[in-house]
């Protein structure tokens, strides 16, 4: 069964070590071909997000693409793939290729998604929103097969 946008798991994160775990489940689920959207305010941990992903599956700690707009990390399924587009005007991601990256041998995660104009169909989005100091309260939804059954797990191994 297809998950629709409209199913939302949310999580509350006390602190950034909670993200970091957060992320590090996530990193022990993907599957090459899977595409991230990840919105959220500056500094409410998208990237902190992604170095727990990038903590199980990359030798290499996650940093922020926010000046090269697009970092790779090699991993032993899948090539990493982390992308900024907060510096591209909005729709202005065309020439990256990302299109490219969202392809079978990789994982693409994309901060500041907005930019974006034409999305894989079969994507994970998390939001991310501040509520106070270090708390961080995520909703994540899915649309398509692959995203469906990654969010699914996701829930299961760290959901109620
Ligand atoms: N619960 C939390 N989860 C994640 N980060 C937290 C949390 N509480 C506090 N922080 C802090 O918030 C900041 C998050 O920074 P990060 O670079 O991940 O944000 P970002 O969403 O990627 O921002 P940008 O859009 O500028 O790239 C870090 O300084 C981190 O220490
Ligand atoms: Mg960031």
């Amino acid at each position: 069964m297809t998950e629709t946008a409209e199913a939302v798991w949310r999580f509350r994160s006390s602190g950034e070590e909670e993200t970091l775990r957060l992320g590090r489940t996530l990193g022990t689920l993907l599957v090459p071909g899977l595409t991230v959207l990840l919105s959220g305010e500056l500094g409410t941990g998208k990237t902190v997000f992604v170095r727990g992903v990038g903590d199980v599956l990359s030798a290499a700690r996650v940093r922020s693409p926010s000046f090269t707009l697009v970092n790779e990390y090699r991993t032993e399924k899948f090539l990493l793939v982390h992308a900024d587009l907060y510096r591209l005007e909005p729709g202005g991601a065309g020439e990256l290729g990302l299109e490219e990256y969202a392809g079978e041998d990789c994982v693409l995660f994309v901060e500041w998604p907005d930019r974006w104009k034409t999305p894989p169909e079969d994507v994970l989005s998390v939001s991310i929103e501040a509520a106070g100091e270090t708390e961080r309260l995520f909703e994540f939804s899915a649309r398509g097969e692959k995203a469906g059954a990654v969010f699914r797990r996701l829930k299961n191994a760290r959901g109620a």
